[in-house]
C-alpha cells in the first residue's frame, strides 16, 4: 500500500468493524483488502497486492471474491476511493467514476462505485 511509510499508516480507527480478506500465493499472505458495510452499502479500503506479486492476476481474483461476497450479502452498492492511477483496474469490474475527488498522502483519489445486482 505505502511500502515506504510506517506500518501504522495503514491502520484504521474502525478496523475492528471491518471484514478483512486476504489472498495467499505459495502459502504466503500476498494481498489484502478490508470491507466496511453500512446500510447494505460496502466500502472497501486498503486494497493491495505485494509489489513483487502485482500484475499476475491476484488483485483480480481478490476483487472478484469481494464483489461475489457483497452480492451474497445482498448489498446494493460497493464503493472505494481509488487511486487515479489505478482507476482502469476498477472499471474492468464495472465500477464507474464519480465526480468526488481528493488528494492525500501524495496520491490523487476518485470515488468509484459499483451497483450490485
Ligand atoms: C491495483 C492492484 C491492487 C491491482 O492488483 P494486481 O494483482 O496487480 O492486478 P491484476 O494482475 O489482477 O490485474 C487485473 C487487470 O487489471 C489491470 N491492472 C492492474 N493494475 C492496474 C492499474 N494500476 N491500472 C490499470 N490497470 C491495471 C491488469 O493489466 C489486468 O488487466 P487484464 O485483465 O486486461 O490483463 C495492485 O497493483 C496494487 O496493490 N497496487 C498498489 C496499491 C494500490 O494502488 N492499491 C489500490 C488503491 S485504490
Amino acid at each position: 500500500m505505502y511500502p515506504d511509510q510506517p506500518f501504522d499508516l495503514v491502520k484504521l480507527e474502525n478496523d475492528f468493524d471491518g471484514i478483512h480478506f486476504g489472498i495467499y500465493a505459495n502459502h504466503e499472505l500476498t494481498g489484502v483488502v478490508s470491507l466496511f458495510i453500512n446500510d447494505r452499502i460496502g466500502q472497501f479500503r486498503k486494497f493491495a497486492i505485494l509489489p513483487e506479486a502485482q500484475h499476475q492476476g491476484l488483485g483480480k481474483q481478490l476483487m472478484e471474491y469481494v464483489i461475489d461476497f457483497c452480492a451474497v450479502q445482498k448489498l446494493t452498492k460497493l464503493w472505494c476511493n481509488a487511486r487515479v492511477n489505478s482507476k482502469e483496474f476498477y472499471t474492468k469490474f464495472g465500477f464507474y467514476e464519480t465526480d468526488q475527488t481528493y488528494t492525500a498522502a501524495g496520491f490523487d483519489f476518485v470515488r468509484m462505485e459499483l451497483l450490485i445486482d
